[in-house]
């Protein structure tokens, strides 16, 4: 295959459920927080794979919204270690030219990791290669939700009246505007939901599910992931006739 196909066949913007650090730890006879640490280490790779390939964008979930429901000691082990990431991280990820952002309700961050956080953004924001949004405190639900709510102050101010408010609108006042929504989304650890990700933005997105535990999972998965996303037929709502008709006359 010429590389020129290759290219064209790959997601721009590919999404991840990282699930399953804490039953590859307790395979291996580790309590389950350790699963976390080697789960950064998969991070690494798959970053290193998509800048690779010139993917274009990649959102990662790390951190839902009902994760707080955890054990107060996995979560605290959780901030930590996205705060030591980041640190250790950031020079490199700056190096390969990755431009880092963070979605989600930052609020709930201690000051300190919402400083790193403002510093990594800061120091990465003019990189023109692989655009890493990090889901952190992140739900679906609470993206709508604030959507809504700017809405209604834009509203209420008489900035917009409420007949204007159509999908586009409300695509601008959401987590990542201006974006292509997912092609792909990949969840690792066997499980076959959504668990509040991008709810809205994967309305038209093809969903890749495997076994294989998040830690496990690397640039050969991934791989075969992208394998998979080059078979599909997207649709759109049409018919596949007038999707290969459209392929043909744009070929
Ligand atoms: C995903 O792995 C990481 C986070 C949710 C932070 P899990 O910790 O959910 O791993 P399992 O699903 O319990 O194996
Ligand atoms: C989803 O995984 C969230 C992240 C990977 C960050 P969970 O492990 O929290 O999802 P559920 O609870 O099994 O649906
Ligand atoms: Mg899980």
């Amino acid at each position: 295959m010429e590389p020129d196909t290759v290219d064209r066949r790959l997601p721009r913007h590919l999404a991840i459920i990282m699930d399953g650090n804490g039953r590859w730890a307790k395979k291996r006879g580790l309590p389950r927080y350790a699963g976390h640490p080697a789960g950064v280490e998969a991070v690494r790779g798959v970053v290193e794979a998509c800048v690779e390939m010139r993917i274009p964008i990649l959102t990662l979930f790390a951190f839902s919204s009902e994760n707080w429901r955890r054990p107060q000691k996995e979560v605290n082990l959780i901030m930590d270690l996205f705060m030591r990431s980041l640190k250790k991280e950031i020079r490199r990820l700056d190096r390969n030219q990755v431009r880092l952002r963070v979605i989600g309700d930052r609020d709930a961050f201690s000051a300190r990791l919402q400083k790193q956080i403002e510093e990594a953004e800061r120091l990465t924001q003019n990189n023109v290669g692989l655009l890493l949004q990090v889901a952190a405190n992140y739900g679906g639900r609470w993206d709508i939700t604030q959507a809504a709510k700017r809405l209604a102050e834009r509203v209420q101010a008489g900035e917009l009246t409420a007949g204007q408010i159509d999908e586009g609108v409300m695509s601008k006042h959401l987590s990542f505007p201006g974006l292509p929504e997912p092609d792909l989304f990949i969840r690792t650890g066997g499980e076959k939901r959504i668990s509040n990700f991008l709810l809205w933005q994967c309305a038209y997105t093809e969903l890749y599910f495997t076994d294989q535990l998040w830690p496990d999972f690397n640039r050969q998965a991934l791989e075969a992931a992208f394998l998979d996303f080059t078979r599909r037929q997207r649709r759109f709502g049409r018919t596949g006739e007038q999707v290969q008709g459209k392929t043909a006359e744009a070929s």
